[in-house]
């Protein structure tokens, strides 16, 4: 225990994408059914003391991010002494942690003020397009006032980087990348846009109709100088300048351009499940540990287990191997 978490790969993990639940207040076409999915069974949901118990074993290890996840993690009624209790959790070198979350920005409005003094520091908010019936047509809910809503309260908080998420997809909002980022510039936000991914839970994913990175870049490109931001570390976007800058906009080209050999990430799933990467096919079941009476070594057990899930990580995703098997568990319930 204490030792940094080193994969066999020789990649430092800093990062743990904590999923709070695997509901959601939206249907995105790509990513559930209008009757959603089949959900966890709430005696498996990890309680607030647990996932604590967790994080404090992983900042010792030396996690520097909690990034709270769904579904929707603003669902979680709880949600607000999540975020003040991650918070108070301490680096081994005294630092506090960064708490970070993803959210659709639906209650948004509402709770950022309770989350920002609980000790919330950075937001991404996802947004796949400005245009009110095209967002009831994606999202299967007519709420874009909502999200809107919360996009503006996270504009005028203290919150930055804002990042607004958007995946790109032909034919849905592939018209729309311009009005994205403009709105994003308005917000003082960095728009990133994203390949889509093999992770949805109809298996609908076409690699002939995923927008790629190349497309995003040449459309930007008829609008505004673009020049590369060097130095993304271990971060998922490549960026770049909007005419010279300073606001950029962002491509997450997990397909095109996998960044897998920078990768400082793990997940733990609502349901207690360490994964290794988004695509993993194994888990790492920390609910008996967590759940079995009178372990006195529970921590130790903990750290045991986050080792086994780095020590097990694979180079890379095989999204592009002939090969490739999509993961059981949707994105809803993998956090993203
Ligand atoms: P930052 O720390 O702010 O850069 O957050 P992020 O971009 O990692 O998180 P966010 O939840 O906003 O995710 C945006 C997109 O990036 C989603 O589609 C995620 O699925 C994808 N993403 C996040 N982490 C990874 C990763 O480790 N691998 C891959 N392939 N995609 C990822
Ligand atoms: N591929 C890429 N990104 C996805 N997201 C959801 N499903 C996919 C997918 N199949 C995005 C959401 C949100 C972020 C957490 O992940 O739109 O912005
Ligand atoms: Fe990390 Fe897996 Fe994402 Fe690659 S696909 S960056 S290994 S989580």
């Amino acid at each position: 225990p204490g030792d940094p978490l080193v994969d066999t790969h020789g990649r430092v993990h800093r990062d743990l994408r904590i999923s709070l639940t695997d509901r959601c207040s939206l249907r995105c076409t790509y990513c559930m059914p209008e009757q959603g999915n089949e959900w966890l069974a709430r005696s498996s949901i990890l309680s607030t003391d647990e996932i604590v118990r967790i994080a404090t074993v992983a900042a010792a290890d030396g996690v520097t991010t909690f990034r709270l996840t769904g579904g929707e993690p603003l669902l979680r009624t709880d949600i607000v002494d999540v975020v003040r209790r991650l918070a108070a959790i301490a680096a081994p070198d005294g630092r506090p942690v960064d708490i970070a979350m993803t959210t659709n920005g639906i209650r948004l409005r509402e709770l950022l003020p309770e989350l920002t003094d609980a000790g919330l520091r950075r937001l991404n908010i996802s947004i796949d397009t400005v245009r009110r019936d095209r967002f009831h047509e994606l999202t299967r809910r007519d709420r874009l006032d909502d999200v809107l809503d919360g996009i503006a309260a996270a504009a005028a908080s203290a919150l930055r980087p804002l990042k607004l998420n958007a995946v790109a997809m032909r034919d849905v909002n592939d018209d729309e990348l311009v009005d994205l980022v403009e709105f994003a510039v308005a917000h003082d936000a960095q728009m990133r846009f994203i390949e889509q991914m093999p992770l949805d839970a109809g298996h609908t994913w076409d690699r002939a109709r995923m927008v790629t990175q190349d497309e995003i870049l040449a459309t930007l490109s008829a609008r505004w100088s673009l020049t590369p931001v060097p130095g993304r570390g271990g971060a998922p976007a490549a960026r770049w300048l909007l005419d010279g800058g300073p606001h950029t906009v962002g491509v997450i080209a997990s397909v095109t351009a996998p960044f897998c050999g920078d990768c400082d990430r793990l997940r733990l799933t609502a349901d207690g499940q360490l994964r290794n990467c988004l695509f993993s096919t194994t888990e790492y079941d920390l609910l008996p540990i967590l759940r079995s009476t009178g372990s006195g070594d529970r921590e130790e057990a903990i750290d045991r287990m986050l080792r086994s899930c780095v020590h097990g990580k694979l180079p890379g995703h095989a999204i592009n191997d002939p090969s490739f098997l999509q993961p059981a568990r949707g994105m809803n319930a993998i956090g993203g």
